[in-house]
C-alpha cells in the first residue's frame, strides 16, 4: 500500500505545532498502525530526520498509552480496539491518513503525538483504591459472597485502561466515563463501600481541578472507548455523588 500521512508536528509544550505530510510506500495490510509508524520513523531515522514521537507500550489493548486521533477519531476507524490493535487493512491503498495527538485542556502535548496523562493518575490517586490491611490476617477476597449480577458489572468497570479517548472524543472534554468507572468497579464491590463516601467526592473534586469539562450527555466516550465502558457508570457515580454530598 502507498499512503499519504499528515501527521501533527510539534517540538515541545510551547511549540505552535503544524501538520507535516509523509509520504510511505510499501505498507502491507498485515501491519499494525503502529507498525506502520515504525517504517517511516526507520526511513525519517536513515535520513537524519527527527523521527515522530508516539506513545505505545504494550502493543496489544491492554496499557492504553497508544493515544492516536486517526482521521477525526480517538484510536482511528473501527470500535472497541486501541490505535495499537488497528491494522492497516482497515485503509486503502492510496488513503491519506490523519494522525493527531489527544487534544484536551488537561492533557497538554507534550511532543508531536504524545500527550501528558497525568491528570488521570492524579485523580485515580484522589481515591482510585482501597485500604487493605496487609499485615498478614487479610481476609480472602472469595470469602466474601458477592451477587453476581454485581462481580459482572464491577468487572466491565475494571476493564477500562486509562487512555483518555473519552476525554479526546468529547466536545467538553469530559473525563466522566473514565471517573465513573473507577467508581463503579468499588462502588459495586463490598471491599469498596469503606471509602466510598470519599473516594467519589475526593475523585469528583480532582477532576474538576484538572480541568476536565462537564458532561451534557453526548455518549461520543462510549462509542470511541475501546473497551466499550458503559455510559450507565456515569448514571451510577451520579447516583453515588448525590449520596456522598448528603452524608458528607
Ligand atoms: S473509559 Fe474507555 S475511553 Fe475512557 S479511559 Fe477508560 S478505556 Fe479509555
Ligand atoms: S500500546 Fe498498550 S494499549 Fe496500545
Amino acid at each position: 500500500m502507498n499512503l499519504t500521512l499528515k501527521i501533527w508536528r510539534q517540538k515541545d509544550a510551547n511549540d505552535k505545532g503544524k501538520i507535516v505530510d509523509y509520504p510511505v510506500s510499501g505498507i502491507s495490510p498485515d501491519m499494525s498502525f503502529l507498525e506502520m509508524l515504525d517504517v517511516l520513523n526507520q526511513e525519517l531515522i536513515e535520513k537524519q530526520e527527527e523521527p515522530i514521537a508516539f506513545d505505545h507500550d504494550c502493543r496489544e489493548g491492554i496499557c492504553g498509552t497508544c493515544s492516536l486521533y486517526i482521521n477525526g477519531r480517538a484510536h482511528g476507524p473501527s470500535t472497541k480496539i486501541t490505535a495499537c490493535q488497528l491494522h492497516m487493512r482497515s485503509f486503502n491503498d492510496g488513503d491519506t491518513i490523519y494522525i493527531e495527538p489527544w487534544r484536551a485542556k488537561a492533557f497538554p502535548v507534550v511532543k508531536d503525538l504524545i500527550v501528558d496523562r497525568s491528570s488521570f493518575d492524579r485523580v485515580q490517586q484522589a481515591g482510585g483504591f482501597i485500604s487493605v490491611n496487609t499485615s498478614g490476617n487479610t481476609q480472602d477476597a472469595n470469602a466474601i459472597p458477592i451477587e453476581k449480577d454485581n462481580a459482572d458489572r464491577a468487572f466491565d468497570a475494571a476493564t477500562c485502561i486509562g487512555c483518555g479517548a473519552c476525554v479526546a472524543s468529547c466536545k467538553n472534554s469530559s473525563a466522566m466515563l473514565f471517573v465513573s468507572a473507577k467508581v463503579s468497579q468499588f462502588a459495586l464491590l463490598p471491599q469498596g463501600q469503606v471509602e466510598a463516601t470519599d473516594r467519589v467526592l475526593n475523585m469528583v473534586k480532582q477532576m474538576d481541578e484538572e480541568g476536565f469539562g462537564n458532561c451534557t450527555n453526548t455518549g461520543a466516550c462510549e462509542v470511541e472507548c475501546p473497551k466499550g465502558i458503559s455510559l450507565e457508570n456515569i448514571a451510577r457515580m451520579n447516583r453515588e455523588y448525590l449520596a456522598a454530598s448528603f452524608k458528607g
